[in-house]
């Protein structure tokens, strides 16, 4: 992530437009299969399935090892949980997918959590609301002439003043034709000056907040990142075109109208 942030072109836009879009497609067809008794390999295969019969290829898979289409974090698991046969959802779950395919050379990346079943658990739910608002918080900061902390901040202090905690040791980031691109985007304020924002510039921005402390740790399968108190995590994620007015999300599924 230490080269320079690139500026798409317009073409370069559309095909982004087009993997998001195939993103978020993906996502809201798993999110329609999260239920009691769903195995998160099926998910897995859910998303890599829609992936391929729209021409993406799933990102994520053999990114640094990593070996699945899809992260699907439960409860504690903050991010990157590895789909498998053995973990099924259960009412009361939240579930966190995280989801990348790339398109013609380039990136889509976003992400969701959901609340699982009818249970009516008041603080589960406020960690989901407060993260996603969170989100667009920060999206909302995305404009020319802002600088990335701009977001960091918008991010940060509405997570805490409703006393949650955001996680510092993973950040959101520039997405283009690779997945991890200049700037970083930490969801935490940082000393020093950061990047500003210029039109044609694209951010994944992903706050992952946590219930009882920012702390994470990393499990001993190399990937799944947990909270180091057990306490619940969420997660939400959009790529953002910073544009010369408003902040163009696309991986909302409503962009699909532009190609
Ligand atoms: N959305 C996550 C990220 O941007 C997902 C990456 S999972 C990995 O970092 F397997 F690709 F690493
Ligand atoms: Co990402």
């Amino acid at each position: 992530m230490s080269s320079a942030i690139t500026i798409k072109s317009a073409s370069e836009i559309l095909l982004m437009r087009r993997a998001n879009s195939i993103v978020a497609g993906a996502l809201n067809l798993v999110m329609q299969h999260v239920r009691p008794g769903v195995s998160t390999k099926e998910l897995d295969a859910i998303a890599e399935d829609f992936a391929k019969k729209n021409g993406a290829i799933p990102a994520f898979k053999g990114y640094r090892g990593y070996p699945a289409c899809l992260c699907v974090s439960i409860n504690e698991q903050v991010v990157h949980g590895i789909p498998s046969r053995k973990v099924v959802v259960q009412d009361g779950d939240i579930v966190s997918v995280d989801f990348g395919v790339s398109f013609k050379g380039f990136y889509g990346d976003a992400a969701l959590s959901i609340l699982v079943g009818s249970q009516q658990d008041e603080n589960k739910k406020k960690l989901l609301q407060v993260t996603r608002h969170s989100l667009l918080l920060g999206i909302e900061q995305v404009r020319a002439g802002n600088r990335v902390s701009d977001i960091s901040d918008a991010i940060q202090s509405y997570v805490e003043s409703n006393r949650f905690h955001v996680v510092k040791q993973f950040v959101g980031h520039g997405i283009g034709s690779k997945l991890h691109e200049a700037p970083e985007v930490p969801n935490y304020k940082r000393p020093g000056r950061s990047p500003r924002l210029v039109p044609g510039m694209v951010l994944a921005i992903e706050p992952m907040v946590n219930v009882g402390t920012s702390d994470v740790v990393v499990l001993k399968d190399g990937w799944t990142v947990i909270t180091s108190d057990r306490s619940n995590s969420a997660h939400f994620e959009h790529s953002v075109l910073v544009t010369e007015g408003e902040p163009e999300i696309l991986s909302e599924a409503i962009n699909s109208q532009s190609f």
